[in-house]
């Protein structure tokens, strides 16, 4: 079975070596798209918040899967069919270890940190939830951590509860006490802002709601490229995070959940694989995770999400975190020299995100003049209007770090503000 041979030298083994040193010119270039050629200028590619780009390898691994390897999944007894199914399962066994879950079963294949939200929304927050209950989302959510809390919410007459933030986009830990009470059923939280940047005190807060009994669901989507996540250690009832954010293809994501809470909830989404038997009159579901798995998956997805997990696992987190915390120091201090800029979301625990506006001048006329020169950020509300309200801004231009981006890229993306002072006097 040489497929698996394949993959050991590609990568699942190699989530076990020990942290190699970070050599970031051959990181440049196991991702090719690093060398295109933008506007007639060299790519500076800085909207990692956005999407990642990905390794050769997770390209290759789901090349060569649908080159020599598709079928579907639990289905057949067929050679291909045995060969999917062992890829999709290992696929499953790497994020497991990856994020430390104590077994298979508390890892759902989803289509991103979007979908999980939604499954606990809809499975855990129609058994669990009352009229009159409370879930507590904070300041600083993504609208994906938002919104399925409110439609939770209308269709039950449960309340959503805000913890505020400070100027500086740190969470008032003080306020997020007192808003969870007996009502509280559930906190909701980001792990990491994909707005301000700001690395929340998670495990305090989950401390704070297992105290009064509540769980806890993170939203990991910014996180999960940045920080070592052990789910055990944080003890986090639940965790969503999206495969494309951590330089794994689009489409897929994962759902952790603890097990029993996972047993206890109801399907989602229902159809083949996620049952055990159908008849007219009744059906059975089947164990965890399929449960939750219904349809054919993306099993291509799942493959090159575990690509990308044993890419980053063997740089290690200590040399991302260290490599990036210096980068961003520098980016901090590149942008606040430059003439008019106010960076949005300054707290003292920070990873991979700059946002900035600059005076007289909107941020989307920003994001478009450094693209003349080749420099890709995002600008706009980053689908978190509410903090752009609480800042008082319409919007931010912000850059996105990942360990593949440079001083250079830095320098760039300066370089490019000036640019922006020439058009605007
Ligand atoms: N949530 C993604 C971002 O922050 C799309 O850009």
């Amino acid at each position: 079975m040489g497929v698996y041979n394949e993959d050991n030298v590609h990568g699942r083994q190699i989530i076990a070596e020990p942290e190699r040193a970070f050599d970031l010119e051959g990181i440049r270039n196991d991702f090719p798209i690093l060398s295109t050629v933008a506007r007639g200028k060299p790519l500076v590619y800085l909207d990692n918040a956005a999407t990642t780009q990905k390794p050769n390898v997770v390209i290759d691994v789901m090349d060569r899967y649908y080159r020599s390897q598709n079928s579907n999944v639990h289905r057949g007894v067929h050679y291909l069919s045995e060969v999917a199914t062992d890829k999709y399962e290992a696929a499953r066994s790497t994020v497991r270890r990856f994020i430390n879950a104590r077994n298979e079963k508390e890892i759902v294949f989803v289509r991103g940190a979007t979908e999980g939200v939604n499954l606990v929304a809809t499975s855990y927050g129609q058994q669990n939830l009352k009229a009159g209950d409370e879930i507590l989302i904070s300041a600083m959510e993504h609208h994906s951590n938002i919104v399925p809390w409110q439609l939770l919410c209308e269709s039950i007459g449960a309340k959503l509860r805000v913890i505020p933030m400070s100027n500086r986009g740190e969470l008032k830990l003080e306020e997020c006490e007192r808003l969870i009470t007996e009502r509280t059923k559930l906190v909701a939280l980001v792990h990491v802002s994909n707005a301000l940047g700001t690395v929340n005190p998670v495990r305090e807060i989950i401390a704070m709601a297992h105290g009064k009994n509540v769980p806890v669901l993170l939203d990991g989507a910014q996180a999960i490229p940045h920080l070592r996540v052990d789910v055990q250690e944080l003890d986090c009832d639940f965790y969503a995070f999206s495969g494309h954010k951590v330089f794994g293809p689009t489409g897929i994501g994962v759902l952790y959940g603890k097990e029993h809470l996972l047993n206890s909830m109801p399907p989602y989404q229902s159809g083949g694989d996620m049952i055990k038997s159908v008849t007219f009159e009744r059906t059975t579901f089947n164990d965890l995770p399929y449960k939750f798995e219904a349809g054919t998956p993306n099993i291509a997805g799942s493959i090159g999400l575990a690509a990308a997990l044993d890419y980053v696992g063997a740089i290690g987190f200590e040399t991302i975190s260290s490599y990036e915390r210096d980068l961003l120091e520098y980016a901090t201090d590149a942008l606040l020299s430059v003439k008019g800029v106010t960076i949005i979301g300054t707290a003292s625990e920070k990873a991979g995100v700059v946002s900035f506006v600059m005076k007289d001048v909107h941020p989307h006329d920003i994001g478009t003049i450094v693209d003349q020169e080749g420099v890709a950020i995002r600008t706009g509300h980053h689908c978190a209007q509410p903090v752009m309200e609480r800042f008082g801004v319409p919007a931010t231009a912000r850059a996105s770090l990942a360990f593949y981006n440079t001083r250079e890229d830095i320098d760039a993306l300066v370089n490019a503000l000036f640019k922006v002072h020439e058009v605007f006097g």
